[in-house]
Order: C-alpha cells, then structure tokens, then sequence
C-alpha cells in the first residue's frame, strides 16, 4: 500500500538508561535501521544524548531530546534549550508530553513557546495530547484534543516541522492500548481540526504518531489505520528487538 506520510517509529526512551546501557541500545537499533522505510528516532535522556548522537552518526537512526525550554539560554537552572539539543545532532524534540504536564504543571500556553523556540532552532517538535480515564469516561475526548491542540500547537506548524502524537494517559505505561478503532476517531479528529484550524495545506501531511502501550503484538493493527503515520513508543523501545520488530510492522505496511 502506498502511503503519502512516511511512518515515523519513535523510541521515548524517558528517565531510563545509563552511558553504557543507551549506547548499547543505540548501536542494535542502528544495526537494524539499514534498508528500511519507515524513519527511525530515537529520543534518550539529556544525559545520555551527545553518546546515542556519537553512535549513530552516518546511520538511518535519527535522535531527539524528550523536552526543551522555550529560550535558548538563560537563567533556569536544570533545563535544555532547543538550540543546545540541535548543537548535539539532534534533530527532534518532544513536547509536552503527559508526564511533563502532570508532574512539572506545563500548560498548553508553555508548550506552544516551546515549539515556537524548536522551529526557530531547526527542531521538528513532536507535540504530544491525549486525555485522561476521567475525561474518555465522560466523553469529552474530543473536545479536550481539539483544546490541547489548539493551545499547544503553533500557527507556524507545518508537516516539515511538527509531529503531532496522540498519547491517551490511560493507555501509557500500563499495558492498556486504544483499540485500532479509539485511535483512528481521534487521529481522524486531530487531522480534521488541524486542517480546519491550520489550513488543509498544512495538515494534510503532519504526521500523527499513537502512543500508548504500543508493541510489536499490536504495532500492525494500530499502524493499518489510515490516520495513524507511526508510533511513540515508552516501554517498547527500551529493548532494540522490540523497538525493530515495531519498525518491522511499520514497513510491511508501506
Ligand atoms: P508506553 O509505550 O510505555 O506506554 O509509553 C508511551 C509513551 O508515553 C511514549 O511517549
């Protein structure tokens, strides 16, 4: 099947990982990365960035930070600037993902400066929504994406600059998955407002990427959906054999 959007399979590697453990990790994903179609990233801990960069160098694997500030220097201590993340050979970076909005309070507003400053670095900014149990439950899904996106995401967005990564809080980390069916109704939603907000010239090609519990068992049925261009992914990537098998179900689909 020809698809228009290339498959972005995306390794969020968060707060795991020592040197020897995330070059370890980088190196096997980099030995399976030759020859294949989807695109491949890796995102490691700020630590572990510059050493994953060193190690896939002249490979198809791609490396981007998981947050970065919305200046580009300054005085805020324990934070990453966009244009330090681009000096290390990054070339991605996620923002606002669930785990900074719940536990560091970022607001849709923080996020959307964020982007800002990662397009002004050269960064394609991989924005991250999703909502909780609480709100699925009571039906107001839809209505919290279209807030997070249109609060979150910049009027500069275009395909070559933004990915946008639906993430249901429910499903991340707990062995929980949308159903093929619960992804695509949003994924559809997101490409519908973004076209209807941004312009259909601009959202026709933006990748969304699902997240949540995604592994190689369920990988294909998530990825057959039309409007699902790729995968964040948590726990999975954590082991290259996974993280590859992903990728594996991503290319039999392209
Ligand atoms: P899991 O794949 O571990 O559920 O994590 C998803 C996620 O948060 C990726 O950003």
């Amino acid at each position: 099947m020809a698809r228009d959007r290339r498959f972005l399979i995306a390794g969020n590697w968060k707060m795991n990982g020592l040197l020897k453990d995330g070059v370890d990790l980088a190196k096997a994903v980099a030995a399976g990365a030759d020859g294949r179609k989807a695109e491949l990233l890796v995102c490691p801990p700020a630590t572990l960035i510059k050493s994953v960069a060193d190690a896939v160098q002249g490979t198809a694997v791609a490396v981007g930070g998981q947050d970065s500030h919305y200046e580009n220097e300054g005085a805020y201590t324990g934070d990453v600037s966009p244009v330090m993340l681009k000096d290390l050979g990054c070339s991605y970076v996620i923002l606002g993902h669930s785990e900074r909005r719940a536990y560091h309070g970022e607001s849709d507003e923080e996020v959307k400066a964020k982007a800002e400053a990662a397009h002004a670095a050269g960064l394609v900014a991989i924005i991250c929504v999703g909502e909780t149990e609480q709100q699925r439950d009571a039906g107001e899904t839809l209505p919290v994406i279209s807030t997070q996106i249109y609060g979150s995401v910049p009027e500069g967005a275009t395909p070559q600059n933004t990915v946008i990564a639906y993430e249901p809080v429910w499903a991340i980390g707990t062995g929980r998955t949308a159903t093929p069916e619960q992804a695509q109704d949003v994924h559809d939603h997101i490409r519908t407002y973004g076209m209807a907000t941004y312009g259909p010239d601009n959202w026709e090609g933006v990748r969304i990427l699902y997240g949540g519990s995604m592994k190689p068992g369920n990988a294909a049925e998530l990825l057959s959906q039309p409007d699902v261009d790729g995968g964040l992914i948590g726990g999975a990537s954590l082991k290259a054999e996974d993280f590859l098998a992903i990728a594996d179900a991503a290319d039999a689909l392209m």
